[in-house]
């Protein structure tokens, strides 16, 4: 079989896309298989008519290559591609389409309210800002609706924090949301085929409050998998992870971060493309459940021959 990785692009995510598709270009090759490694570009379209692949394997993460583009391109080529279908990939790649699903699902998410630049330019939103924070409480999260990887996520601890925060956000994308901010314990459940892996979590080593991008570096932040949790919690919290993953439409794989509230768990959002690097949590996740990386990309492999085409043949 030969299996093209698509890898790179220009997200802000490229470096850790390479580092995943490093190690599924070895996983193929250890499987029989045939890899071939292609860094996206405009010429994507030509090397994929030209190498005629069995099936294509995405490690891109970001905009670009999470959202539905890429997977749209796939379609129309009519070739077999791993993860989530072009509709479930739009939507886990914008944070706000995906709450109003997952509220609508009665799946928990915290409360938010959203905004596109428009509505601040041209509508006069800063005038509302008033009324959100007074209903989302302080520090309130401000982030960009699409991006992953904590890029544009900002804390603001009181009202006079809220103005940077947008701008920061706004940097990052045209639409940002502001949500209330949840006390807990952070949760990431890989979903794979449909079913859940056992819970990994994230306990940051020192409680840094403000700065999230240097939580996420190596050695600020330990991850358990299995999370110590009592079994009847992690039943809980892997259900409405698989929910999740069903609601958003989602197939093959995905990961569905939480936080554990004291009011239980809440959904924060759905990474239709999760890491597979060497400290990502996905294959973390499979390992403890006696998937080995190999494995697991057989698995995907498996899983993205079997799923149907969203067009029509
Ligand atoms: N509402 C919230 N309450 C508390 N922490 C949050 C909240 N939203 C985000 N965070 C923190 O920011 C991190 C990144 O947010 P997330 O929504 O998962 O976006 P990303 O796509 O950047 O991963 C989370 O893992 C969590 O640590
Ligand atoms: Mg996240």
């Amino acid at each position: 079989m030969k299996v093209c990785v698509l890898k790179g692009g220009s997200s802000l995510e490229r470096a850790v896309s390479l580092r995943s598709a490093a190690r599924v270009e070895d996983a193929v090759s250890a499987l029989g298989h045939e890899a071939v490694g292609i860094d996206v570009g405009q010429d994507l379209v030509g090397v994929l008519r030209e190498q005629r692949p069995d099936v294509v394997f995405i490690a891109l993460h970001g905009p670009g290559g999470e959202d539905g583009t890429v997977q749209e391109l796939l379609e129309i080529l009519a070739l077999p591609y791993t993860g989530p279908g072009v509709a479930a990939c739009a939507l886990c790649m914008d944070k706000v389409a995906a709450k109003h699903e997952m509220r609508a699902a009665d799946i928990p998410t915290p409360d938010w309210a959203a905004f596109n630049a428009t509505a601040f330019r041209e509508l006069g939103a800063a005038d509302t800002l008033e009324e959100i924070e007074e209903r989302l409480g302080f520090p309130l999260v401000v982030k960009p609706a699409s991006q992953g990887s904590s890029l544009g996520v900002e804390f603001a601890a009181g009202r006079d924090e809220v103005p940077v925060a947008l701008l920061a956000a706004f940097s990052y994308d045209d639409r940002v949301l502001l949500e209330r901010y949840v006390k807990g314990r952070e949760l990431a459940v890989g979903v794979l085929d449909g079913e859940a892996l056992p819970v990994v979590e994230a306990i940051p080593r020192e409680e840094d409050f403000y700065n999230f991008e240097a939580r996420y570096e190596i050695g600020r932040t330990d991850y358990v998998c299995p999370a110590d949790l009592p079994d009847e919690e992690t039943r809980r919290v892997q259900e409405l992870a698989t929910s999740t993953y069903q609601t958003l439409g989602c197939s093959g794989f995905a990961r569905v971060d939480l936080i554990l509230g004291d009011e239980g768990p809440r959904v924060l959002e759905v990474n239709a493309i999760p890491g597979l690097t060497d400290t990502s949590l996905f294959p973390m996740a499979a390992e403890a459940a006696g998937i080995d990386f190999t494995g697991l990309v057989e698995r995907i492999l498996t899983s993205a021959r079997e799923r149907p085409a969203t067009l029509p043949a």
